[in-house]
């Protein structure tokens, strides 16, 4: 069976090295005769590269050559991937793509458009990296109702957090590091903003609850607004401060779906995973708690995947593997909001005294915090767990004048 690949950058690179590298191997498990790179599609000019032979700058080579049987999608970004990804599904290839962005857009059309011509669409590297998490929510978690799932699912994030808070290093140089170690994408801001997050959690939650879920959609917030303060603050709780992606399904079938920074105590899951590493929770009914933990970004840990997925679609080839969601509903993801849980609050004030009273008095055994060096110009505290609409709104009322408010979660 041939292989084409779209985009030779860091992923698609890997694919090929891990291709060629695990070779006899990955043969093996395919139960094909043979897996080969016929083509790899990509503007730039690779004659020179060791696999220069396989390089093509026209992407009908790969649609029009019939022995094409499986295609790798690895080009990033929405436009031309999609047109070319339906092409080659409605030419009978199967596709396996590591683009979030294109999944989280284009999912449930790609999948039907893979049951109509009976290939697959597979796309385990669009979360989480090398962390196995499509699948065993697909399969192995199969007969439990799942309820939540949250995570870290940016590395890069995770990675300039961790330098911050464990190396003292400034924003700009952490994320040039992770840049440097290919983390990053072309355009940082989708990462540091979290716009990366949460098209990976869109995925999860289209996966987890039957019913695509569009990224803006998603309640999402940043790395960019953290400040040391908010970082001392955490830590004197005996907590961390981690870019958190996270779906709830409630009791009425909505989904409540949010990305951003949030804080969670040391014993919790979620708050040693440091580094590039992403970890994903997903709460079953069945199951309870389980937690996918590995490199969420990177070369060889993102192809990892793909090229698992290229081998099932290798032993797929005859009928397709059942998988997919359905489409999006109106009024499917409520507020945020309406959820509860505790808030934690960082603010300004002329009369400390004063703000800690109106704090004490406002809620119901609040937690005042404390750090190295505080002014007597700054409070900051966490609310008992609440509905947050109505933290919120008392939080408004007090006479302080607030600079963050972050989710406490416990992941
Ligand atoms: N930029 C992404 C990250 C790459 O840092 O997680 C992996 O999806």
């Amino acid at each position: 069976m041939q292989i084409a690949i779209m985009g030779f950058g860091t992923i698609g690179s890997g694919v090929a090295e891990l291709l060629m590298k695990n070779k006899k191997s990955i043969v093996a498990k395919s139960t094909q005769n043979s897996l080969d790179i016929k083509y790899i599609l990509d503007i730039r000019d690779f004659s020179d590269h060791e696999f220069g032979e396989y390089f093509t700058k026209d992407f009908n080579d790969i649609l029009n050559d019939a022995n094409v049987g499986i295609v790798v999608e690895c080009m990033g970004g929405t436009s031309p991937a999609y047109e070319y990804v339906s092409s080659c599904l409605k030419a009978g290839k199967s596709v396996v793509s590591s683009n979030k962005e294109l999944v989280a857009a284009k999912g449930y059309e790609l999948l039907e458009l893979a049951k109509e011509n009976n290939v697959n669409f597979l796309f385990e590297a669009s979360v989480g990296g090398g962390i196995p998490i499509i699948r065993p929510i697909s399969q192995c978690l199969a007969a439990n109702e799942i309820c939540e799932i949250a995570g870290i699912l940016n590395g890069t994030t995770n990675f300039i957090l961790t330098k911050m808070i464990e190396e003292g290093m400034a924003f700009e140089d952490a994320l040039k590091l992770a840049q440097d170690n290919g983390y990053a994408e072309r355009d940082p801001s989708a990462d540091i903003l979290g716009h990366d997050a949460a098209r990976k959690i869109c995925i999860l939650a289209s996966l987890c609850f039957g019913k695509h879920v569009y990224p803006d959609v998603v309640e999402t917030t940043g790395i960019t607004e953290i400040t040391p303060e908010d970082v001392a603050y955490a830590k004197n709780w005996g907590g961390v401060i981690k870019l958190i992606g996270r779906a709830i399904q409630n009791d009425n079938g909505k989904i409540i779906i949010t990305v951003g920074p949030s804080l969670i105590q040391n014993h919790c899951q979620l708050a040693s995973v440091d580094d590039v590493f992403n970890a994903i929770l997903v709460r079953g009914d069945a199951i309870g708690d389980v937690v996918f933990y590995g490199k969420g970004a990177g070369k060889l840990p993102t192809a990892s995947a793909v090229v698992a997925d290229v081998i099932d679609c290798a032993k797929h080839t005859a009928k397709r593997k059942a998988f997919g969601w359905g489409p999006c509903e109106d009024d499917y993801v409520i507020a945020p909001n309406l959820n509860s849980g505790a808030l934690y609050v960082r603010a300004q004030t002329d009369d400390y005294i004063a703000a800690f009273n109106a704090i004490n008095k406002a809620f119901d055994a609040p937690a005042i915090l404390h750090r190295d060096d505080e002014p007597k110009t700054e409070i900051a505290f966490i609310t008992p767990v609440m509905r947050e609409k109505e933290a919120r709104e008392v939080i408004e009322k007090l006479p302080i004048d607030v600079k963050a408010t972050l989710r406490v979660l416990d992941y």
